[in-house]
């Protein structure tokens, strides 16, 4: 199904799916070449997509990553727990960029140095950035970097079509790589539906809760807005009127009955549902999963697969409690993102981000 999407190719907020590897600034200078590795790390996924990260260069090497915390959700993500995962997923497509331009790079993760960093949540110092490599020769990460600008959140229902174990047990050798970081996979009915009972709980609460809609309400764009971030509505499936209504709607109606119905039906219709978690609940953690996020949905788009989110019971904090206790070995853990995993011959557009410049801290800028 085509979905809706007016004026679409002409908003500046959709450019950067545009970035072509070709572009590399071969015979630019280091900060050309970081600010080229930068477009791609923009293209990360965030709740709300809110897009709650800002970049520094120093000493034409290093990379800074602070998170932008006037882009937190006071309401849904009070810790800003989310809000680190996002900047953990633009930090891995980051690292990914260096590495495909056949650099390489050495990561500090919450580097802090004065007592003003407190938002550094992480420095890349790239190597020998002056110099002129060949890209990459793996192909595995040739896949997964080709992969950054094809990713999607899909919010639309999967096909039936199982899984292969050969793809379940890759994903988790992803979640090994991260320190603290575990999986779970969920392809049982009984499982999957106990799953989804809590998503309809996290529905039902977060619904009837007037902030909590109001926040959401103002993320969510209409389908001719030209607002670099927030989701717009084409994203949920919304044609242009309903994305005209659709924010009035969700600020003033509690609609958590027919989400709930929704959630549920696409939890359980789902082929997969995968748990991150983390062994503390902790910044460095939350960084660690949002990276092995990323690394997870763009290894999905090399095969095919789409992705989703059913954060609800996540982010309430005592169903999170519930949640926790049904994942086997990881009882007492920190669960971090419900995702629904599935195949679909839906075509899902992309949503808008900002501009690098939007984005960069510049020099004379003091980060305070
Ligand atoms: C940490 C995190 C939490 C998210 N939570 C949800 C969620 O609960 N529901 C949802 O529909 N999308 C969720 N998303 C997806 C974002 O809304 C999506 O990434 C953003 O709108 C940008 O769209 P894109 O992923 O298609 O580029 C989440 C993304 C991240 C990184």
């Amino acid at each position: 199904m085509k979905p809706s999407l007016s004026e679409g190719s002409e908003h500046e907020g959709l450019a950067p799916w545009k970035i072509s590897e070709n572009e590399f600034p071969v015979q630019g200078t280091p900060v050309d070449k970081l600010k080229f590795f930068l477009e791609f790390a923009i293209l990360a996924p965030s709740s709300h997509n809110t897009q709650p990260w800002t970049f520094r260069i120093s000493d034409n090497n290093t990379i800074h990553l602070y998170s932008d915390r006037i882009r937190a959700l006071p309401v849904v993500d009070p810790d800003d727990r989310e809000l680190t995962i996002s900047c953990g997923s633009a930090l891995f497509n980051l690292q990914l960029a260096v590495s495909y331009f056949g650099y390489k790079f050495e990561t500090s993760l919450l580097p802090r140095e004065e007592e003003s960093d407190h938002d550094l949540l992480a420095a890349v110092k790239v190597t020998d950035i002056d110099e002129k490599l060949e890209k990459t020769k793996d192909e595995g990460l040739k896949r997964l970097f080709n992969s950054i600008t094809h990713r999607r959140t899909n919010r639309f229902r999967f096909d039936e079509k199982e899984i292969s174990e050969e793809i379940l047990s890759n994903l988790q050798f992803i979640a090994q790589k991260y320190e603290n970081v575990w999986f779970h996979i969920e392809k049982k009915k009984k499982e999957k539906e106990q799953l989804a009972k809590l998503v309809t709980e996290g529905d039902l609460i977060q619904m009837s809760d007037k902030k909590f809609r109001r926040e959401l309400a103002s993320w969510i764009h209409t389908n001719r807005s030209h607002l670099m971030d927030g989701m717009p509505g084409y994203a949920f499936g919304f044609g242009d009127i309903m994305s005209l209504v659709g924010p009035f709607v969700i600020r003033t109606f509690d609609f958590g009955k027919g989400q709930a119905a929704k959630d549920k039906e696409l939890a359980i219709g789902s082929p997969v549902l995968l748990v991150i978690g983390t062994n503390a609940d902790n910044t460095i953690s939350w960084l660690n999963a949002g990276l092995s996020l990323s690394n997870m949905l763009l290894y999905l788009k090399t095969e095919n697969l789409w992705c989703s989110y059913l954060n609800q019971p996540i982010e309430v904090p005592h169903l999170r409690k519930r949640l926790g206790s049904l994942i086997p070995g990881h009882s007492d853990t920190n669960p971090q993102l419900l995702l629904r995993l599935g195949y679909s011959n839906r075509e899902v557009l992309p949503t808008p981000r900002r501009s690098i410049e939007q984005v960069m801290i510049r020099e004379e800028d003091s980060h305070t």
